[in-house]
């Protein structure tokens, strides 16, 4: 069982802002330490286990490389050949995975799932996506806010499209990280009501996106169907038609306002390629940032 001194990182609210912000720091730290050539081996010996029951580019390669470059390992499992996909109960196998591995990372749909591994694993769980959030994109996310513009608190950040894992992690990150976050989601597709109002009055919910991204100083889009919802691709297609984040959005908001996107992306449906390939975006940094930013939660959680 997972003891009341063992940390998880399944949303940005289990953590303090403290915490977080010095996680961010440390993130850019260990950045500057990894162009520098630095070796740091602070894992050594260690384990991660990563569960994937979804598919993966960037979270698999950057925690992967992430433990290598800190010295440790890390064991891909995936539920086509392991016994959690014939059905063995997830306390199971928390409990017997927890006690070989220093820390498990898991991909999965509902989020109750890594709720539930968690409270019978004896290491730190990390939630590398459910259906309902994607905090360690948000620690990718904010730093490259910071290193491109300095501290977030107190901007705007406009998210127009779904109200997915994504939008509910920027509304958690807004409560965590101090700014303001206006959404424009077409009408059935909002954020959980429950995540949204837990937000406060920093959260706005707006239909148009030209109003949400009016002065925003950060300007976020995702991908209109989600891994799980592939057979809604058609409908949401038609449904979010208005929501592409374009020039002619972009020219609404700040003049350096920034543009990211947590990929794989969809040039010509949630944004133009003059978008996410122009001067506003920051994806490719966005999206480096995965490495840096877990390894600092790697890090934070395992020693
Ligand atoms: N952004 C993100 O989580 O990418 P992957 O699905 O490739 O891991
Ligand atoms: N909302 C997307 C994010 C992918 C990284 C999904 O869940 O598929």
């Amino acid at each position: 069982m997972s003891s009341t001194s063992t940390r998880h990182f399944l949303t940005l609210l289990d953590l303090s802002t403290e915490e977080l912000e010095q996680i961010i720091q440390r993130a850019i730290e260990l950045k500057e330490m990894q162009h520098g050539g630095t070796i740091h081996e602070p894992l050594k010996n260690r384990v991660l286990g990563m569960i994937f029951e979804k598919s993966s580019t960037r979270t698999r390669v950057s925690f992967e490389a992430g433990m290598a470059q800190f010295g440790g390992s890390a064991i891909f499992l995936s539920p086509r050949d392991t016994q959690l996909g014939r059905g063995e109960p997830i306390e199971d196998s928390a409990r017997v995975l927890s006690s070989m591995v220093d820390a498990v990372m898991i991909r999965t749909f509902e989020h109750e799932k890594v709720e539930r591994f968690a409270e019978y694993s004896s290491v730190p769980v990390i939630n590398a996506l459910t259906d309902d959030y994607h905090p360690c994109q948000l620690l990718a996310d904010v730093q490259a806010y910071v290193e491109h513009r300095g501290s977030i608190r107190g901007k705007t950040v406009a998210w127009i499209g779904d109200g997915n894992n994504m939008c509910h992690s920027y509304i958690n990150a807004a409560r965590q990280f101090g700014f303001r976050l206006n959404i424009a989601a077409p009408e059935g597709y909002e954020p959980k009501r429950e995540i949204a109002d837990a937000g406060g009055p920093a959260i706005t919910l707006v239909s148009d996106p030209v109003e949400a991204v009016s002065s925003a100083d950060l300007v976020v889009t995702d991908v209109w169907a989600s891994m799980g919802q592939e057979e809604e691709s058609d409908t949401r297609n038609e449904i979010f038609r208005e929501y592409q984040v374009n020039e002619m959005l972009m020219a609404h908001a700040n003049s350096d306002a920034l543009f990211m996107h947590c990929l794989p992306a969809h040039r010509g449906e949630e944004v133009s390629s003059g978008v996410i390939d122009g001067p506003h975006s920051v994806v490719w940094d966005e999206a480096e940032n995965r490495l840096h930013a877990q390894k600092a939660l790697l890090e934070f959680l395992i020693r």
